[in-house]
């Protein structure tokens, strides 16, 4: 597995890590993961997964980069502090290596946010700060109220298929040290990403390379300066084709022509706005409705 530097702090961490949302396999296929290589774990407070995360990594803990997520709704301080207690409870450790806030929260000041950050830092609870979803200016202003603590991550959602973040937020990041970790390496499933690639150009470059689709467009993440990715698998057949996406990687010619030939957007700032506020419920239900109708309808709205 090939690490990777986090931002500029000296810590290495493999570019493939383990995703955990709707996760449902048991502790066996992470552990088959982290046996792979992929000694980075992504969870949250809000995904249900952070017992099983706790036993996928007994035994392993000081060699696996952990990294969890508070809910904005908890990020007054005292929440806060509440919050990361009970991951760390059960995520059955005494620290998290990442603890990033999943998603900005204008009602409450970051100011006050970071200061509690800063505590459990202090108290040597949270390695390091990440933020997740943040915009550039969001990004900005939280670093500022950080203060002498660098955030080393932004977590946010890159594939092949949607390179919104390339216009501004990816160039930020890598000109500020900020490591993007990529959410939906897979966009959510290979249908979607096969649906944006009529000339069938992802299974041509399988063929030549003998490596699988899944290995093809999470390797194409990778390969893009300062991003790791973090698919999530429920089987172990899964997880061990996700962590066979490193070791390798795609000639120039290569990517160009999946950058040809793989249809992509760059999601305008309404198309984010929506997904920003749409609640997460009626999002899955538009996603299954789109999914049910015909590939040249769904391209469309992709
Ligand atoms: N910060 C945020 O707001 C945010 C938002 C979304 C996700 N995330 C993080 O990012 C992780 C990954 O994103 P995601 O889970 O939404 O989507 P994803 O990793 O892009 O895709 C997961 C889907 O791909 C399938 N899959 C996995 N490996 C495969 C393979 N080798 N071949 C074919 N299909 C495969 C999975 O099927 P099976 O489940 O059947 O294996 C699942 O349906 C999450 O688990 C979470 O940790 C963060």
């Amino acid at each position: 597995m090939i690490v990777t530097e986090l931002a500029k702090t000296g810590v290495f961490i493999p570019e493939i890590g383990l995703g955990t949302w709707e996760y449902h396999a048991g502790p066996l296929p992470l552990r088959k993961g982290l046996d792979a290589g992929a000694l980075f774990i992504d969870t949250a407070e809000s995904y249900g997964s952070e017992s099983v995360v706790g036993k996928a990594v007994r035994g392993l803990r000081d060699r696996v980069f952990l990294a969890t997520k508070v809910s904005p709704q908890n990020f007054r301080p005292a929440d806060l502090s509440r919050s990361v207690e009970a991951s760390l409870k059960r995520l059955g450790t005494d620290f998290v290596d990442l603890l990033q806030l999943h998603e900005p929260n204008s009602a409450i000041p970051i100011d006050e946010t970071m200061g509690a950050v800063v505590k459990l830092i202090t108290a040597g609870k949270v390695k390091f700060v990440g933020v997740s979803n943040f915009s550039v200016t969001q990004l900005y202003a939280a670093q500022k109220a950080l203060g002498r603590f660098p955030i080393v991550s932004n977590q946010v959602r890159y594939n092949i298929i949607d390179r919104t973040i390339e216009t501004e937020l990816l160039p930020y990041c890598r000109v500020n040290h900020v490591t993007v970790i990529a959410y939906c390496p897979l966009a959510r499933g290979l249908s979607r990403i096969r649906d944006c690639d009529p000339t069938g150009a992802i299974d041509e470059l399988s063929r030549e390379t003998g490596k699988s689709p899944a290995q093809i467009v999470i390797n194409w993440c990778v390969c893009q300066a300062g991003v790791v990715a973090i698919p999530k698998g429920n089987s172990v057949e899964h997880i061990l084709d996700n962590c066979g996406a490193s070791d390798w990687r795609l000639s120039q010619e290569q990517l160009a022509l999946l950058n040809e030939r793989v249809q992509h957007r760059r999601r305008n700032r309404f198309d984010q706005l929506v997904r920003q506020w749409v609640p997460g419920p009626l999002q899955s239900l538009a996603i299954q409705t789109l999914n049910a109708m015909p590939p040249g309808i769904r391209r469309r709205f992709r």
